[in-house]
Parts: structure tokens; C-alpha cells; sequence
């Protein structure tokens, strides 16, 4: 039997649990040897590395994060660690690696491969969709689903209180958590990294919406727009004439108990990783597309920036 691993790198999602159940299984039914690697590439180097099975995994499907830890490794960044961490997998006779990660941790992958050619697959896994050649990433349905329920529940008060919110989400610099909320919510305002930051043209129609009975705003802003959550709050009290507060959802939206669909996704995606390293697919990352699953090399999806769905933007006004 051949000894395949998983590893969960970089920022943690809800979908990583029911990934690493579905791991579990389907190596153990495809007649392969499961080992579980701790806290990202920190545990390729420090050797936290443990066979699993069955009972390692039960009921851990409802649970967001993910139980064998994740990590931003500096070290692996450093030629001497990787090649550590080579020898603790030569150690253990593992030769096939799935990393569940962004784009940092394909990167680090990336580079790992084209040192020492171990065979991996990797699993697109970060709420903020950023990465190329995929237009689904493991957890952004569950932060999706934070969000709106953290939404809903603040235009309530702000209803209630006659105030503007500013609700900040995260997505690094990319604006897709954002922007997809804010269709989804009906909010008065978005502000992306992507777009510049242009409130003039608002100040006027929110004028004349307040006049006409408006008394409450929502704003979605992203994390990586120019101007802060609190400047945009004091524009709406300043130039709009209205109270407002701020609300940053922060790591909220990274936890919780992962929606069906990214249990659903989790599994798809594990299913169609071993199967491509069964087939000697040596280093691709599993991407999906209004076309269905496909296998991308590492090349194309590290060096290529994604870019926001036009489709998506036309609706913003
Ligand atoms: O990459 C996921 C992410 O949650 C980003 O949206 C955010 O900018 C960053 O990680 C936060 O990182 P940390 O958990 O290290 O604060």
C-alpha cells in the first residue's frame, strides 16, 4: 500500500473538517495508507506527522476550522527546512502530498515540488476566492452564510436606531466577500479594493433618499479598500447627516459549522485530488467552473492574478 498525506496551510475555512474525514475514506478505500500532517508545513519540518484511520475522524464533520491544525510557515519559506521536511516524508515512505490552501501556501508548494518532486494536489481553500483558475474555493460558502446572517442581524438594530452601518468583511485585497454580500443583502453601498473608492457621487442620492424617508443605511466595505471603515462612517455622519457606527466581522467569518454546500464541495474536491495523484497527475490543483471540475497545473494558478467576475460587477451601482 502507498502512504499519501494531507495538510490544511494558511488562513483556516469551514469545509477543512469534512475534507479530512472525506480523505480518510476514500485512501483508505482506494487501498492507500492515510497520514495526517499538523499545523501546516510547521509539521512537514518538525515531523508532526501521524498515520490515521476511521476513528480519527468521526463526528468531525460539523465542525468549522479544521482539527489538525494550519499554519503561514516561515520556515518552509527557507531552503534548509524544506529539505527537512523532505527527509521526514522520505522517512514515513510518503510520496504523495494533498495541501488544502491559498495562494501563498500553492506557492511555498510550488517551489517544494520543483526542489524535490514530491507529487501533490491541491485543494483551492480560502474564504477570500482569490485564486486563478478556480471560481469556488473551499469555505467561501460558509463565510457567505456568516456574513449574511451578521448582516441581517445589524439591519435590525440600524432599522431600529435610524443609524448607517459600516460593515467591514474580510478578503484581503480581493473584494469578492464584499461584493457578493452586498448583491445578496441589498445593502446601499460596497466599497472593493478593485474600484476606486468614490463617494462623491453618493452624498447626493443618499441626501435625497433621506429626504424621501430613508433612515437607515447599510454599507459592506472590504478589508484593502484605501480609506478605513471608521473614515466611511464619519462621511456618512459628516456629508450625509446621518449617525452611524462601525462593525468589523473579522475572524467570524472564518469559523462556524460548514454549510452543506462546502461539505458537499469538500468531498467533490478530495475525491477528484486522490484520483489525480492515482492517475500520476504530479502537480495540479483542483479548480472549478461554471464547466465542472478540472485539474490545473501549479504553474498557470500561482503566476496569474484573478480577477473579479464582470458579471458580478455590472450589477453594482
Ligand atoms: O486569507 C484569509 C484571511 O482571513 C484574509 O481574509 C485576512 O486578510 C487574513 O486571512 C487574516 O489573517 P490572520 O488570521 O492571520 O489575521
Amino acid at each position: 500500500m502507498k502512504n499519501i498525506a494531507i495538510i490544511c496551510s494558511g488562513g483556516d475555512v469551514s469545509g477543512m473538517n469534512p475534507a479530512l474525514k472525506h480523505f480518510v475514506e476514500y485512501a483508505l478505500e482506494k487501498n492507500l495508507h492515510p497520514y495526517f500532517v499538523y499545523n501546516g508545513y510547521e509539521g512537514l519540518i518538525d515531523n508532526a506527522i501521524k498515520q490515521v484511520s476511521y476513528s480519527d475522524v468521526a463526528g468531525i464533520i460539523t465542525r468549522g476550522g479544521t482539527i489538525i491544525g494550519s499554519a503561514r510557515s516561515k520556515r518552509f519559506m527557507q531552503k534548509e527546512y524544506r529539505r527537512i521536511a523532505k527527509n521526514n516524508l522520505d522517512s514515513l515512505g510518503i510520496h504523495m502530498l494533498i495541501v488544502l490552501g491559498g495562494d501563498g501556501s500553492f506557492k511555498g508548494l510550488d517551489i517544494f515540488y520543483k526542489e524535490h518532486g514530491v507529487k501533490f494536489c491541491g485543494i483551492p481553500s480560502t474564504i477570500d476566492n482569490d485564486i486563478y483558475g478556480t471560481d469556488y474555493c473551499l469555505g467561501v460558502d460558509t463565510a457567505l452564510n456568516i456574513i449574511k446572517t451578521s448582516i441581517d442581524a445589524i439591519r435590525d438594530t440600524a432599522s431600529s436606531f435610524k443609524r448607517a452601518f459600516v460593515i467591514e468583511t474580510m478578503g484581503r485585497d480581493c473584494g469578492y466577500l464584499a461584493l457578493v454580500s452586498h448583491l445578496t443583502s441589498g445593502s446601499e453601498l460596497c466599497l472593493i479594493p478593485e474600484l476606486a473608492c468614490d463617494l462623491v457621487k453618493y452624498e447626493e442620492k443618499f441626501k435625497i433618499q433621506m429626504k424621501n424617508g430613508r433612515n437607515y443605511f447599510i454599507a459592506i466595505v472590504s478589508e484593502g479598500i484605501e480609506k478605513s471603515a471608521q473614515d466611511i462612517a464619519d462621511w456618512f455622519e459628516e456629508k450625509v447627516g446621518i449617525e452611524s457606527r462601525v462593525s468589523v466581522l473579522g475572524h467570524i467569518q472564518r469559523g462556524g459549522n460548514p454549510t452543506i454546500y462546502d461539505r458537499l464541495m469538500a468531498y467533490k474536491f478530495i475525491t477528484h485530488a486522490i484520483n489525480a495523484l492515482l492517475n500520476s497527475t504530479n502537480k495540479s490543483i483542483v479548480c472549478y467552473d461554471t464547466n465542472g471540475f478540472s485539474l490545473k497545473s501549479i504553474d498557470t494558478v500561482v503566476n496569474k492574478q484573478k480577477e473579479l467576475d464582470t458579471n458580478l460587477l455590472k450589477f453594482l451601482h
